[in-house]
C-alpha cells in the first residue's frame, strides 16, 4: 500500500507555456521517508470532482542538492495537469506518496564513466535529476544528453540545461532535437529516431566507456532508439527506460483482450492479512475489485504503464492483457499488473506484500 503525506507546496515556477514545476516544503520528521535516487518518481493523490485521481510525477531535482522538485506538462483534457498548470499555488496542500521506481540511476563518486539520456518532452524530468546528481556526486563522470521538443519556446529545463553546462563545461554536453523549429545542423531536426541514435553510437558512444543508456519519452522512441542501440552490440542491462503515458497506438504491449472467468474467489494478500474478494465479470480487472471491495491497494495510472498495481500471483492464474510497466524477469517470477488482469480460474491467490 502506498503511504501519503499531506505536503506543503512552496512554489509553483512556470517553466513553459505548458509546464510548471513545483517544489514541495517536506517536513523534517519525513525526510528520510522522502529520501530519493535520481529518477524517481511519486504519485500525487487529488480530489478532483468529487474523483481519487492519482497521478505519477519524477523528480527533477537532485537528491544531493536537498529539494524535492517535480515538473508537470499540461496534457490536453488532462485533470491533474490542467490543475497543476492552472490552479495549483505556493501553500496549497497535496497528498504525496513516498519516492517509488526502478528507473534510477546509483552514484559512484569513484566511478569515471559516460552516461547517456535520450529524452522527449517532460521526459526530461527523470534525466535531469540523473544529469543533475552525476554532475554533482561523480566528479570524475560525464553525461551525455539528446533532448527533443517540438520548439525552443516549449523545451522544458533549457536554462537549466544551459547553466549546467556553464558549471560543468568538459563533463556535460547536450544536443535538442526540434521537429517543428529549423536548427543548424540538419542531424538535429526532426525526431529522435532509432537510425540517428545508432550513427550517434558509431560516432561517440562505441569509444566512450559508457555505463548506461537512459532513455524517457514515447513507446516510439524508447523501443527505436532501445533496439538501435542493441543492434550495435549494447546489453541489454545496460538499457534503461521508463514510459509516461501509453496511447492506443502503441500496439507493442498489447496482447489479445484478456478473457475472464465470470466468477472466482480472489484471496488478497496485502499488508499481512487476507481477505477474500468476489470477483464479477462487471469488476474489469483484479484491481478493481479489490479496490470495490475496499481494501487500500497501490495504483496510479491505471494504464499498464506505471506498475504501482504490481502484485505476485500465488496461486492460481490470471491473464494479463497489456504490460509495458513489467520486465519479463518480473513476469516469470510470477508477478501481474492487477489493473491490466483478470482471473482466468475459480479462484486465485495474489499477493500486494511481495
Ligand atoms: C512513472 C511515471 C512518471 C511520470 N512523470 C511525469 C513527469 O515527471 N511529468 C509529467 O508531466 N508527466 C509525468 N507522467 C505522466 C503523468 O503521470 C500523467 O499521466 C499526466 O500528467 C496526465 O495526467 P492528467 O490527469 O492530466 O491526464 P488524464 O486525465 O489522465 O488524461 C487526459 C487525456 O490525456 C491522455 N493522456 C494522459 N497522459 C498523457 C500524456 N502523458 N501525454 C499525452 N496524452 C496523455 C489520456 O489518454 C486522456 O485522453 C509520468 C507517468 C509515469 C507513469
Ligand atoms: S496502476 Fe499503473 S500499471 Fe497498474
Amino acid at each position: 500500500m502506498s503511504h501519503f503525506h499531506s505536503v506543503r507546496v512552496r512554489e509553483v515556477c512556470k517553466e513553459t507555456p505548458d509546464c510548471v514545476s513545483i517544489a514541495f516544503d517536506i517536513p523534517a520528521a519525513l525526510k528520510d521517508s522522502f529520501t530519493y535516487a535520481p529518477g524517481q518518481h511519486v504519485i500525487m493523490r487529488k480530489a478532483l470532482d468529487g474523483e481519487d485521481i492519482r497521478r505519477t510525477y519524477s523528480f527533477c531535482s537532485a537528491p544531493s542538492g536537498g529539494d524535492f522538485r517535480i515538473a508537470v506538462r499540461k496534457v490536453e483534457g488532462g485533470a491533474f495537469s490542467t490543475f497543476a498548470n492552472e490552479t495549483l499555488k505556493a501553500g496549497d496542500m497535496l497528498e504525496l506518496s513516498e519516492p517509488l521506481g526502478e528507473f534510477t540511476l546509483s552514484i559512484d563518486p569513484k566511478r569515471a564513466k559516460h552516461h547517456v539520456g535520450f529524452a522527449v518532452g517532460s521526459g526530461i524530468t527523470p534525466i535531469i535529476a540523473m544529469i543533475r546528481e552525476v554532475l554533482a556526486c561523480e566528479p570524475q563522470s560525464y553525461f551525455h544528453l539528446y533532448y527533443g521538443n517540438r520548439d525552443a519556446e516549449h523545451t522544458i529545463f533549457a536554462e537549466d540545461l544551459a547553466e549546467l553546462k556553464n558549471c560543468y563545461m568538459d563533463r556535460f554536453s547536450y544536443q535538442f532535437f526540434l521537429t517543428r523549429q529549423a536548427v543548424d545542423i540538419a542531424f538535429f531536426n526532426g525526431r529522435i529516431t532509432g537510425e540517428k541514435a545508432a550513427q550517434l553510437h558509431a560516432s561517440t558512444f562505441a569509444h566512450l566507456d559508457v555505463a548506461g543508456y537512459y532513455l524517457c519519452g514515447p513507446m516510439s522512441m524508447i523501443a527505436d532508439v532501445r533496439q538501435n542501440l542493441r543492434d550495435a552490440g549494447e546489453p541489454a542491462d545496460k538499457i534503461h527506460s521508463e514510459l509516461f503515458y501509453a496511447d492506443d497506438g502503441d500496439a507493442s504491449a498489447r496482447k489479445s483482450k484478456p478473457e475472464a472467468i465470470a466468477k472466482s474467489k480472489i484471496k488478497v494478500i496485502s499488508d499481512g492479512r487476507e481477505i477474500e474478494v468476489d470477483y464479477r465479470d462487471e469488476h474489469g480487472s483484479v484491481l478493481d475489485a479489490v479496490l470495490k471491495a475496499g481494501i487500500d491497494v497501490s495504483f496510479a495510472c491505471k494504464g499498464g504503464v506505471c506498475a504501482t498495481c504490481r502484485a505476485k500471483v500465488i496461486d492460481g492464474q490470471v491473464d494479463m492483457g497489456l504490460n509495458y510497466g513489467l520486465e519479463p524477469d518480473e513476469i516469470a517470477d510470477g508477478f501481474v499488473l492487477t489493473c491490466q488482469s483478470v482471473p482466468t480460474t475459480k479462484s486465485v491467490t495474489i499477493s500486494f506484500d511481495e
